[in-house]
């Protein structure tokens, strides 16, 4: 594996017991994409939780809907495993791989759906066509992640703090060619979070696992960035693709 997805992982396993206490963006995000299905029969289909992180999405996914099988995949296998502990009373198929390889047959869903994870692919056209491979013919693929505006504040701090790069939205949108489909619809949503300080935003970021290196405690930070509240901007992106063409 990458060295980056080895630390993607890593960083994600060390954060798998405080990520659902403090994921409340990517929650808020999760409602919202899963908002997206409203019309989409569950009955009987075959569904895939792309990135399932500790199972946010699972339990959106009760008995009375119908799915048949529910498989949730991710690269950080101590995430899977309290997802596991958590979602006893549904049976899921728990895989840890790489999104960029994953292991299931040519035409295997119905559904893959994603929330806050794609950002973290390496090679989004790859990524995307691995998707695109394990969907079925008439498949849906929906999906939440973040825009090039994410942590846009960050720049304007004084001194200003380099911030990860995020897509454009137009990237997010040619990425969805790969599915061929009439239907594809993409929208975005700005979410402002306030914080106490950089500080309590970077601990936040650490306590999900999306601590990179620019956002670690800088040694250099000075008494005003402790001390002043700080908005930070989520850029969020949501993505539906329905019918997908093979
Ligand atoms: C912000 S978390 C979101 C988790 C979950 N979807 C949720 O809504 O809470 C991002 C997830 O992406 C996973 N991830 C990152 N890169 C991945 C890859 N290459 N393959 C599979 N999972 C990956 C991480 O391990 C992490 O669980």
């Amino acid at each position: 594996m990458l060295a980056q997805k080895q630390k993607i992982a890593k960083n994600f396993n060390l954060s798998a017991k405080t990520y659902d206490n403090a994921a409340r963006v990517q929650k808020v995000i999760g409602d919202n994409l899963f908002a997206l299905l409203s019309d989409i029969s569950l009955e009987n289909k075959t569904v895939l939780d792309l990135a399932s992180g500790t199972g946010y999405l699972l339990k959106k996914f009760p008995k009375a809907l119908g799915v048949k099988t529910l498989v949730a995949l991710d690269i950080a296998e101590l995430s899977l495993k309290l997802s596991k502990k958590n979602h006893q009373h549904r049976s899921v198929s728990y895989i840890t791989a790489d999104f960029d390889c994953l292991p299931f047959l040519d035409n295997s869903f119905d559904l893959v759906i994603s929330n806050m994870a794609l950002q973290w692919s390496l090679s989004l056209d790859h990524t995307m066509k691995e998707i695109h491979r394990i969907l079925k013919k008439g498949g849906n693929f929906a999906f939440s992640t973040l825009g090039e505006h994410t942590f846009q504040e960050l720049e304007d701090l004084d001194p200003p703090i380099k911030r990860n790069s995020f897509l454009k939205m137009d990237t997010w949108r040619e990425s969805m060619d790969a599915f061929c489909s009439n239907s594809v619809s993409i929208t975005r949503k700005e979410i402002l979070c306030d914080y106490s300080s950089f500080l309590d935003f970077a601990k936040e970021l650490k306590a999900i696992g999306a601590n990179t290196r620019s956002y670690k405690t800088r040694r250099g930070l000075n008494a005003k960035f402790r001390q002043e509240p700080l908005s930070v901007t989520y850029d969020v992106i949501y993505g539906l693709v329905q019918g997908v063409d093979k």
